[in-house]
């Protein structure tokens, strides 16, 4: 007689093949290892002081919140509009005329997405086909890569090089990254995480790129409100007529107007594409809270004195970590034209990105995130956010400090 097998619940659980691909982001895989220290009571003196992440600590706008609770009052709790409610797509539109001298249909080409983060994966999905390839420069903001995965697509980084302080992608990386498999460029500028924000002239090189290689681009501009010295942040869609028909500008209210909580923001392009991504983004969501929208709209349209103050506020951070890290012995900061990271250039110790993080981590309690956590590109480098600022700051950086010192 046949022996039955038994069910075997492991094999049932098995992963699909693209989910099993998917890495959780560095920040999330570092905060665990921090928060696994803190529990064994084997951080150094009392507390982890954290430089890591990209939490605005800003409160968000009152007038921006006060806006939530009236939509809240006024029973704005139903479902939204799975495109965004009428009233922020209008929003998005004068938002966009105004700041970037765009002009896009709220009708058809505006989308609200639960942040950027569903953007730029709506946007993937929609363009990838198994294989497809996705030219990223290298370091970029590591969370891209398994929606990549997710999507079917394959991740190809872009090198990049730090000349003059800054980093730069020149034409000869784009095209020596670039096969006939190339179908997207992803980019964001102000760029997370080298700080740099691309000048005119080499927006310029970057959409010839992508017309000659008849390619999409996905331009993140998540950072564009904080730039600094008169760098000014230029939409690749503006660039021309072609640039626009290529481009899906995605963007969120979580760092102009410190909202990272909320979960609200869009994209724009050309309608078809915007058709398609609404169709995929309804198989997995249905948008932002509709109160949430009704704050958003706010947020967009109403007076923009409060983005100017946090813009002050981070470029006062930014000169106090210039600061604090400059004359550090075989360490060089690079001066952030845009964002609020500033990356700290650590080749001259001879040891990785990774381990100069685990050294400052344990034997000084500061947590930064190491460059290599953003492709190879980022090895050498760590990155340290002044997204957080005040006494937080201050602590942090002077455990920098010593601690670079001591490497
Ligand atoms: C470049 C970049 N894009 C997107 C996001 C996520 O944005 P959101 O909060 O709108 O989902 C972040 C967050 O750190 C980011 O740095």
């Amino acid at each position: 007689m046949a022996v039955r097998r038994q069910p075997r619940a492991a094999e049932a659980l098995r992963l699909s093949s693209r989910s099993a691909g998917l890495k959780p982001t560095a920040v999330n895989s570092i905060l665990a290892e921090v928060r696994a220290l803190q529990a064994q009571g084997a951080s150094p003196g009392t507390s982890i002081v954290s430089l890591m992440r990209g939490e605005p600590d800003f409160r968000t706008p009152a007038h921006i919140c006060d806006a939530a609770v009236r939509a809240l009052a006024n029973g704005r709790t139903s479902y939204p509009d799975n495109r965004g409610e009428p009233v922020l797509r209008e929003a998005v539109a004068q938002k966009l005329a105004r700041d970037n001298q765009l002009s896009y249909d709220p009708g058809s080409e505006i989308l609200v997405t639960t942040g950027a983060t569903l953007g730029v994966y709506a946007a993937l999905t929609t363009l990838l086909s198994d294989g497809d390839e996705v030219l990223l420069p290298d370091p970029i903001y590591d969370a891209y890569q398994s929606a990549i995965v997710l999507a079917g697509g394959r991740s190809v980084p872009v090198r990049s090089s730090i000349e003059n302080g800054r980093f730069v992608v020149t034409k000869e990386a784009l095209e020596a990254a670039a096969t006939t498999s190339s179908r997207v460029l992803l980019l964001n500028s102000p760029w997370n995480p080298t700080g740099t924000v691309f000048l005119e002239s080499e927006l310029h090189e970057i959409a010839d790129f992508v017309i000659r290689r008849n390619l999409i681009l996905i331009s993140d501009e998540i950072y564009e409100a904080i730039v600094y010295d008169g760098h000014r942040h230029v939409s690749l869609a503006t660039l021309s007529d072609e640039m626009r028909k290529r481009t899906v500008l995605v963007n969120s209210l979580s760092k102009t107007y410190a909202m990272t909580g909320w979960r609200v923001g869009y994209c724009a392009g050309p309608a078809p594409l915007i058709q398609a991504m609404f169709l995929v983004l309804q198989q997995s969501s249905r948008g932002p809270a509709t109160f949430i929208q009704d704050a958003a709209a706010c947020a967009l349209t109403e007076s923009q004195e409060c983005v100017r103050e946090m813009r002050r506020g981070y470029a006062d951070r930014r000169t106090t970590v210039m600061a604090a890290l400059s004359n550090v012995p075989r360490a060089r900061v690079l001066l952030p034209e845009g964002g609020f990271f500033a990356m700290v250039d650590v080749r001259e110790t001879g040891r990785t990105s990774d381990e100069v993080r685990l050294r400052l981590l344990h034997e000084h309690g500061v947590v930064v995130m190491h460059g290599a956590a953003y492709g190879q590109g980022g090895e050498g480098t760590i990155r340290v956010s002044f997204a957080s600022g005040g006494q937080n700051l201050q602590n942090g950086l002077e455990r920098l400090r010593e601690g670079l010192a001591r490497l």
